[in-house]
């Protein structure tokens, strides 16, 4: 059976106090239900040797929020992929709507991203997912095509082997506002079949998780659908608890 792959994306958020209470809960109750899920972590950069040391000997992985396209060099305020690899990384997140957003970051230069952490042999988790205006207009396909095709142009076929894509819908990140998981299912479904068209690839292969204010009470939803290999939770993964009540919930679905 394949593993769900839940993944806490910190943002900006937490310090040292408080990852200190999460680490000492998680430690205390992880084990039992990492048989059937892969737990990545992904706070702020100047935190993940700190979480590293306490998690490596879990069994749960380091995850970076995003890396810079240069490899060393005058860039002041970056962080490489080489340094990211060097204290333990093993998954950076690429492209999310925020750094769309907030950083004008556009197809092209994600896909560069995109590439430099496979060629570094670390594993993207790329964010793909429409605004709400291209909902309502219909151009949810139209937009999630754009972003896969730059990635397909750049990389041909084996592009989406050994990554990670996730499908965070914009309206649905931060706004207590879940896609309705029927909906997210007839995407990921549109996603998969699309991404058959390019590539010869098992489509078992092929992982796409769901993010966008995911929780402990409705993580069962999602989790129950197979096109859904796993969650990308935000605001719910800063508290230890609520997140250990996700990973829980995976378990028990895929213990049945
Ligand atoms: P929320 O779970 O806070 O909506 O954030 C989702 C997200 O952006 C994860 O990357």
């Amino acid at each position: 059976m394949k593993k769900k792959i839940i993944i806490a994306n910190w943002k900006l958020n937490s310090n040292i106090k408080n990852i200190s209470i999460f680490l000492k809960n998680l430690q205390l109750n992880i084990s039992s239900y990492l048989k059937y899920n892969t737990v990545i972590i992904a706070p702020p950069t100047i935190y993940l040797e700190r979480i590293y040391k306490k998690i490596n000997n879990l069994n749960i992985f380091l995850g970076a929020q995003d890396v810079d396209i240069h490899k060393q060099g005058a860039f002041t305020g970056e962080t490489s992929i080489l340094m990211l690899k060097d204290i333990g990384v093993k998954y950076v997140i690429v492209g999310h709507s925020e750094r769309r957003l907030f950083h004008n970051e556009n197809n092209k230069l994600i896909a560069k991203k995109f590439g430099l952490i496979k060629n570094s042999y670390l594993i993207p988790i790329l964010c793909i997912g429409e605004s709400e205006d291209e909902k309502r207009n219909n151009k949810t396909e139209e937009i999630i095509k754009n972003q896969l095709d730059i990635i397909f142009e750049f990389f041909g076929e084996k592009a989406f082997v050994n990554s990670i894509i996730a499908y965070e819908p914009i309206w649905a990140i931060g706004t207590g506002l879940s896609a309705d998981p029927e909906y997210v299912e007839s995407i990921h479904q549109f996603i998969k079949d699309y991404i058959n068209q390019y590539s010869s690839n098992n489509l078992e292969e092929i992982i796409i998780q769901y993010g966008g204010s995911i929780n402990a009470k409705n993580a069962k939803s999602f989790l129950e659908k197979s096109s859904i290999d796993g969650l990308l939770v935000g605001s719910a993964s800063l508290d230890c608890k609520e997140f250990l009540e996700i990973i829980k919930v995976s378990n028990e679905i895929l213990c049945k």
